[in-house]
């Protein structure tokens, strides 16, 4: 039987994107989405770029029986596990929706990788379990933080959680990937990041607001200790991300991580303001941008950008696109995405 890499939440904005990189480099893949966050589209997108659509199974992994149907019905080798709710705001409104849906999935797969011999993990994780640094450029190394939501305490709890498990499981294996800001789409246009309602993240709202959905870009806060005043963020293109995924997974898998647990930094090294995002949109898009600057958002951190120090020598991975290449490619997006719909109607 052939071996099959399980991607977890492959509908959505970072899986389909390692999705169709896994295909390229010659992977099987197995979709699982519960489409709770995502749309069936993105699997048209994906079967247009690779050529064909790539198993989808449509499963909720907080259901340990559906969950385990799966690990039955395929031969996994590698997990890549995105799946979970994202969303900071919302985390604080439904606090155990999140600690169910994020911890319990993880849960259900850790177990069932014990249970049928799947040793190798890459999970999801976020530079929010740093909090605001006291150093910046941020290492692996720095404290971890107090979680600022609920959501990001599912992070640091999902990483803790990996880390007994590996105290008790010692076959298995696992990298977390920090990730800082994700951002941008496939040069295709085909896939991308599809928000449902109004985004909470910087640049859908740009690219919303540039194609005349929203009104105008709140910019939250203009009297950071910044040079313009407002946040710094690490903006990284989400093809470059999903390339570190692969590797990572190659390197599970070729058995050259150099401890059971992992963590790297996913982010391009270098910090941009709120605004400089703006005109590296305006720039490549030729359009103006309607925006207003008002009150801080409250939860957001001042400043933060990656060290990427570790990733560029273990993992041999570094960002290779700019703020540019991710604004046009996030505009085609919007643009291509905006059309198909209107085509639809
Ligand atoms: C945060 C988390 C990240 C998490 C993500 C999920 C940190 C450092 N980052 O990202 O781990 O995965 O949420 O959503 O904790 N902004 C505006 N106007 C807007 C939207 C955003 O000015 O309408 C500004 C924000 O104030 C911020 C920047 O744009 O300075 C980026 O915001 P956003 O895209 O929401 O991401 P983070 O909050 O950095």
């Amino acid at each position: 039987m052939k071996k099959q890499i399980l991607v977890t939440g492959g509908a959505g904005y970072i899986g389909s994107h390692t999705v169709v990189e896994l295909v390229a480099q010659g992977y099987e893949v197995v979709i699982v989405d519960n489409l709770s966050n995502s749309e069936r589209s993105a699997l048209d997108g994906i079967s247009k770029i690779c050529g064909f659509y790539p198993p989808f199974e449509e499963i909720d992994l907080t259901d340990y029986q559906a969950t385990e149907h799966l690990f039955q019905k395929y031969n996994f080798v590698a997990i890549i596990h995105f799946a979970a709710y994202k969303a900071v705001g919302e985390s604080v409104q439904k606090p155990l929706a999140y600690y169910r849906n994020n911890l319990v999935s993880l849960i259900n797969l850790l177990e069932l990788m014990n249970k049928y011999g799947v040793d190798n993990m890459v999970f999801s994780s976020s530079c929010t379990v740093y909090g605001q640094p006291e150093k910046l450029p941020v290492s692996e190394s720095a404290p971890i933080q107090k979680a600022m939501s609920p959501y990001g305490n599912t992070k640091q709890i999902s990483e803790e959680i990996i880390q007994d498990a590996i105290v008790a499981m010692p076959q298995l294996k696992a990298i977390a990937l920090r990730y800082f800001n994700p951002i941008g789409a496939h040069e295709s246009a085909l896939i991308g990041e599809l928000p449902r309602g109004v985004p909470n993240n910087l640049v859908p709202f740009i690219t919303q607001t540039a194609i005349g959905v929203r009104e105008y870009l709140r910019v939250f806060g203009s009297d950071y200790n910044t040079p313009d005043g407002t946040c710094i963020r690490d903006y990284i293109h989400v093809v470059d991300l999903a390339k570190a995924h692969i590797i990572a997974m190659k390197r599970l898998l070729e058995n050259k991580n150099k401890s059971s647990f992992e963590f790297f930094n996913l982010g391009t090294g270098k910090g941009a303001t709120v605004l400089e995002v703006i005109k590296s949109f305006e720039k490549v898009s030729g359009q103006k941008l309607n925006y207003k600057l008002v009150e801080r958002r409250p939860g957001d951190i001042e400043k933060i950008w990656a060290d990427t120090t570790l990733a560029n020598q273990e993992l041999g991975w570094k960002a290779e696109k700019t703020l540019d290449d991710a604004m046009l490619s996030a505009w085609r997006w919007e643009q291509h995405y905006r059309s198909t719909l209107q085509k639809k109607q």
